[in-house]
C-alpha cells in the first residue's frame, strides 16, 4: 500500500494528511491499514500490535482470535477512538475513529460489566440515552425492548447486585446495543462465564444479532470455538507483538444454532485454526 497512507501520525500536519489518506480508502466498513501500536513509559517500550491490515464489511460479525497480551484489546480500543495507533491509518465509515465515536457510531461492551450499582438494570440500560437526551417515555419504551431481548424482563427493577454475572453481562449488552450503534464492540464479554451460561450467551448473542439489523460486530475472544461459532470471518493474531497471521472465512450457513456445534464443517474450521496457531508455536 502507498506508505503515506500510514504515516499520517508522523507528519508535521496529521490532520490535513490523515483526511486525505481517508478519502482514499476503500469501500470497507471498517479499515485498519498498517496499524502499529507502541506503548512507551519512561526508557521501555512494548510493542503490542504490529502492522496489522485488516477491513471490515457492513454487516459482518468478526472475531480476534488470539494468546493473551497479543494486543487483542488494543486493537479494539484503537478502532473504537480510545487509543490512537503509533503508525497505520484506522477508518470507520470514512471517518477517523474517534469522529465516529463522538457520532455514537460503538456500542462497547467490555469484558467486566461496567454498571451503575445504584442504578436499577432499566436505569443503567437508559443511560446512554438519557445522555443522548431521549424523553423518558421513549427511553423507557427502548430499554424495556432491549431488557426482553436479552431475557431479563423479571429483573428490569433489580440492582445489579442482585444479578449473577452472566446477568449483568446481558445488561451491559442491552445498554451497548440500546442506541442502535451500527457497530458493536465486544471485548471477551463471556470470558468470565461457566461454560455452560458461556454457550448459552454465544446463542443469545446470535439472536440479538439477528435481530439487530445490518450491525456490525467486533468479538473479541480466547476461544476458537466461540469464534468459529459465532463470525463470518476470524482474525488468528500472534503472540505479541500481535500481527494477523491468518484469515480465516468461516463458511457456516446462519442461523447459526446448538446444533451447529455438531456440523463437521464446525470441527473442520476448529481444526483449520489450531493447525494455524500451533504450527506458528
Ligand atoms: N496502557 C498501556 N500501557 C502500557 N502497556 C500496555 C497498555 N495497554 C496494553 N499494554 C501492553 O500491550 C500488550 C497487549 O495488551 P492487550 O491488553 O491489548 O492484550 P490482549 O490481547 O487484550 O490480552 P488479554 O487477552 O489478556 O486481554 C501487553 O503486553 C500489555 O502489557
Ligand atoms: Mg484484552
Amino acid at each position: 500500500m502507498d506508505k503515506s497512507l500510514v504515516k499520517a501520525q508522523d507528519t508535521s500536519n496529521p490532520d490535513t494528511e490523515k483526511q486525505s489518506a481517508i478519502s482514499e480508502q476503500n469501500s470497507s466498513l471498517i479499515s485498519a491499514q498498517g496499524v502499529t501500536k507502541v506503548f512507551k513509559r519512561k526508557d521501555q517500550s512494548v510493542t503490542a500490535v504490529e502492522d496489522v491490515s485488516i477491513d471490515i464489511s457492513q454487516g459482518e460479525f468478526v472475531s480476534l482470535l488470539g494468546p493473551s497480551g497479543c494486543g487483542k484489546s488494543t486493537m479494539l480500543r484503537m478502532i473504537g477512538g480510545l487509543e490512537e495507533p503509533t503508525d497505520g491509518l484506522i477508518t470507520v465509515d470514512g471517518r477517523t475513529p474517534g469522529e465516529a465515536r463522538c457520532n455514537r457510531e460503538f456500542g462497547i461492551v467490555f469484558q467486566k460489566p461496567v454498571l451503575f450499582d445504584w442504578r436499577t438494570v432499566r436505569k443503567n440500560v437508559e443511560l446512554p440515552l438519557e445522555i443522548m437526551g431521549w424523553n423518558k417515555n421513549d427511553r423507557r419504551t427502548r430499554a424495556e425492548e432491549l431488557i426482553e431481548l436479552v431475557g431479563l424482563k423479571d429483573f428490569a427493577s433489580k440492582y445489579p447486585a442482585e444479578l449473577s454475572g452472566g446477568m449483568q453481562q446481558r445488561v451491559s449488552i442491552a445498554r451497548a446495543l440500546s442506541f442502535s450503534p451500527p457497530i458493536i464492540l465486544m471485548d471477551e464479554p463471556f470470558g468470565a462465564l461457566d461454560m455452560m451460561t458461556r454457550e448459552q450467551m454465544q446463542t443469545e448473542l446470535l439472536h440479538i444479532w439477528a435481530k439487530s439489523a445490518s450491525s456490525t460486530v467486533i468479538f473479541i475472544t480466547h476461544s476458537i470455538s466461540e469464534a468459529v461459532l459465532l463470525s463470518d470471518r476470524v482474525f488468528v493474531m500472534s503472540a505479541r507483538p500481535g500481527r494477523v497471521m491468518q484469515t480465516l472465512d468461516v463458511g457456516l450457513a446462519r442461523p447459526r444454532t446448538e446444533a451447529t456445534r455438531e456440523d463437521s464443517r464446525f470441527g473442520q474450521a476448529l481444526a483449520t485454526i489450531r493447525n494455524s496457531i500451533f504450527s506458528q508455536s
